[in-house]
């Protein structure tokens, strides 16, 4: 089966898509790592982030081995991602890419902002992660002062809703909730409880799959 998990950033979608695709035995794609090496790819040749053609040119090169996690997940990267990803025809580079991965037999975990809504429409599974802007915010400026990266809190709420507002009011595959995902808020849910939670949601659409699908 295909699980989409959706949601802005620092909403908790990613550790909670790792823990999913290991409970499920699931092959899992992080899709904001693509955006992010793209980013990284340009600047490392000595582009502007709005040159549209070298942006095209980096996604339509990417492997999904070529990423380098640890220097891709500062928050001069994230802010780098989110602008190449409102260039639609970097999208468009990276839509084969994303549905092959999800057309794996015996299904795959995505993660992103346009799994549910464009990436893997039909998912039997979608579920929107999300959280309020300050819990949001306290999250990755813990997760960034971990790495080493000295921030400041306000700094942290600001890019947030900076990137936030690009992300979901861009015209190409903006972010949204698919019509039928389940909305997960996490903001009072640690870790442990959000990943409950997700289990039921996981849980109810195995099941209406099997119903559906009596041999599945
Ligand atoms: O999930 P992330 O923080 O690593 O994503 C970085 C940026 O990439 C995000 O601000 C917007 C973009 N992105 C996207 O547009 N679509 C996706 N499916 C995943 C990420």
């Amino acid at each position: 089966m295909i699980i989409a998990i959706d949601g802005p950033a620092a909403s908790g979608k990613g550790t909670l898509a790792r823990r999913l695709a290991t409970h499920f035995g699931l092959p899992h794609l992080d899709t904001g790592l693509l955006y992010r090496a793209t980013a990284r790819a340009l600047l490392d040749h000595g582009h502007d982030l709005s040159d549209r053609a070298a942006a095209v040119s980096a996604a339509r090169s990417l492997a999904l081995t070529d990423f380098d996690e640890a220097g891709l997940r500062s928050r001069d990267m994230a802010e780098a991602a989110s602008v190449v990803a409102a260039i639609p025809e970097v999208r468009a580079a990276l839509v084969d890419m994303q549905r092959r991965f999800a057309g794996r037999q015996g299904g795959a975990l995505l993660d992103g902002r346009d799994i549910g809504t464009v990436i893997c429409p039909d998912a039997a599974c979608k579920i929107f992660v999300t959280a309020s802007d300050e819990a949001r915010a306290t999250r990755r400026a813990l997760e960034l002062r971990g790495r080493g990266e000295k921030v400041d809190y306000g700094a942290v709420l600001e890019d947030i809703r900076k990137r936030d507002l690009r992300d979901s009011s861009r015209a190409a595959a903006p972010l949204r909730p698919a019509a039928d995902a389940v909305v997960l808020d996490t903001t009072k849910l640690d870790v442990e409880a959000a990943f409950k939670a997700a289990l039921v949601i996981v849980e109810s659409a195995q099941n209406s799959l099997r119903a559906g699908h009596p041999a599945y």
